[in-house]
């Protein structure tokens, strides 16, 4: 973010409108209060960071109400980027950022922090987010935040021609913290726009990821086909709470009753609820440690604590985290199988984030696994094999009986890591899941390319037959190799050499996947920094990060020997 609304700067500095709306005053060397008027109808406050520094606690406080309490590295010894504090919300009130800066000693000799001058010297008050003077480039078609820190998709739904998607969201910088959802919107998937912050942090504490679903007909009572969310509180507790919006989804009011649901452990999270036809009651799967524990509700406010899965089954090397549970259609199209998405972190097949999944039958109060030896002894189904796949849930009430989901592209082992400007991380591109059955004559599921992007024609497709290499490569002698091995059956993309490698150790990695039918067709989606790899449509998939220097926009495909 680096320059980032210097132009909007300094035209209002030669304005002068703000001294007269902006009132800052050191109270001690690590206190200083910025004041806000209530006639104040400029839109943001801009902060100044500096990305090594540690965080200022910033309380906000409207109308002497503690409204929320940020945390946000302001800038000490220099000036790396501005982040924008919005006022909008607040308009005609007066608005108080209470900065503390904790780790500043302050001694006889030494003003503190505020004796810095660099930060509150450049706090401004600002109308626009001017990013035209930017070097920062976006991927082409896949979802980003307009600025600031991203992590898992939250709360997708489709209504009326639309897809929503909200957002872990870190507005105050590019690393994680704050947790609000963001919000953007798609009619084909390909194109996003930015809506307001939908769900934002409060006095009790942060917005962490949840679900949203269209309340047809009104069984909690907030009125027909609202669309109800139910997100975790991170504050004293994590805890289940709801929010409704009567305006399709832009605007959330939060539930008076919240919390709907406590418990008195510390890995409770991320709720996913739907519509179970079969019982005609609502479901809840909510993360617990390394455990998925199910729920029943008439109403979504109300939960009955019913079956718990996981401890014997799958992976376990990290927490359970992102749950989901739908069904999909068998193969042969006569039967259904409920699959249980099961994100998890660190302990992913390639190592860190990854998402696991298991196939079997569920009536409302269990989950039972079919075949219960391929979940045992630590053994596990990966839905990708790359590296840069998690946190995958589906959205509600997506058209013509589709289940379409997004990953988040990244994996904690070096989230925060990655080169970035502006803002950090994207979003997969969508895909839908289905059941096939491998050679092995087992189930397994699969995600294929959203038809979207079929229109959108913005991937190459090859026909194989037999073992073969496809390298894709630019004018920096740059690469990264998708290798087909039919002796050993595997699909393994290497980015070793793709570029950027050095912000992590374990970011130059080759990823293998196993085949369970022989590979006749490949598609790949490249774009600014991925590289998403369907082997069969989708029976198997890599995902993969790179940072090349310039685009990958050659691929050559070659015989592979080993
Ligand atoms: C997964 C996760 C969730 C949590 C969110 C917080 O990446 O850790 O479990 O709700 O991120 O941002």
């Amino acid at each position: 973010m680096k320059n980032i609304l210097t132009i909007a700067l300094s035209l209002l500095l030669s304005l002068g409108v703000q001294a007269r709306d902006i009132d800052i005053k050191c109270l001690a060397g690590d206190i200083c209060h910025v004041r806000v008027s209530s006639d104040n109808k400029t839109k943001y406050v801009l902060l100044p960071v500096e990305e090594s520094a540690k965080e200022a606690e910033v309380e906000v406080i409207v109308n002497n109400n503690r409204v929320r309490t940020l945390w946000i590295r302001l800038a000490l010894s220099h000036i790396d980027y501005y982040v924008p504090f919005a006022l909008e919300d607040f308009q005609g009130s007066e608005v108080l950022l209470q900065i503390h800066v904790p780790s500043v000693p302050i001694t006889l000799s030494n003003r503190g922090w505020v004796g810095s001058d660099l930060c509150v010297n450049n706090i401004r008050l600002s109308d626009s987010l001017d990013f035209s003077s930017e070097t920062s480039e976006r991927p082409a078609y896949h979802h980003t935040p307009e600025y600031g820190w991203m992590n898992d998709p939250n709360g997708m739904f489709y209504k009326d021609g639309e897809w929503h998607l909200y957002y872990q969201w870190g507005p105050y910088g590019l690393v994680w913290n704050n947790m609000t959802w963001g919000h953007s919107v798609s009619k084909d998937l390909v194109h996003w726009e930015h809506r307001h912050a939908a769900i934002e942090a409060d006095a009790l504490g942060a917005v962490f990821s949840g679900s949203c679903v269209v309340d047809h007909n009104n069984s909690c009572g907030f009125g027909k086909d609202a669309v109800i969310a139910m997100y975790t509180m991170d504050g004293a507790v994590q805890s289940q709470n709801l929010a409704y919006s009567l305006d399709g989804g832009n605007t959330f009011t939060k539930y008076e009753k919240n919390p709907v649901l406590t418990a008195g452990i510390p890995d409770f999270r991320d709720p996913n609820m739907f519509w179970n036809e079969e019982t005609g009651r609502w479901n809840l799967v909510l993360a617990c440690g390394q455990q998925m524990q199910f729920y029943s509700s008439p109403d979504l406010k109300e939960w009955k604590e019913e079956g718990k899965f996981g401890k014997l089954y799958g992976a376990h090397g990290g927490v359970w985290e992102c749950p989901d549970l739908f069904c999909l259609p068998t193969p042969d199209g006569k039967g259904k199988k409920w699959v249980l998405l099961c994100n998890i972190n660190p302990g992913g097949i390639m190592g860190g984030s990854a998402t696991q999944y298991f196939i079997g039958d569920f009536d409302g109060h269990q989950f039972i696994p079919d075949d219960p030896d391929r979940y045992t002894g630590g053994r596990a189904l990966w839905m990708d094999y790359g590296k840069d796949h998690y946190a995958t849930v589906s959205f509600s009430d997506a058209p013509d009986g589709r289940r379409t989901v997004i990953a988040w592209m990244s994996n904690w082992e070096y989230a925060d890591k990655v080169p970035a400007i502006d803002y950090r991380s994207s979003n997969s591109i969508a895909r839908d899941v289905f059941l096939y059955k491998g050679a092995d004559g087992l189930l397994y599921m699969g995600s294929r390319p959203a038809p979207e992007y079929d229109k959108a024609g913005l991937d190459k497709t090859f026909a194989v037959n037999g073992s073969a290499q496809w390298v894709l490569s630019n004018s920096e002698k740059e690469a990264v190799v998708i290798t087909y091995d039919a002796k050993a059956m595997t699909l393994s993309v290497d980015r070793t050499e793709s570029g950027d490698v050095s912000f992590k150790h374990t970011f130059p990695a080759v990823t293998t996947a196993p085949l369970h039918k022989k590979l006749t067709s490949l598609r790949i989606f490249v774009d600014l920094n991925s590289v998403e790899v369907f082997g069969n449509n989708g029976e198997v998939v890599l995902t993969n990060l790179v940072f090349p220097s310039a685009p990958l926009s050659n691929i050559k495909t070659m015989k592979y020997e080993k």
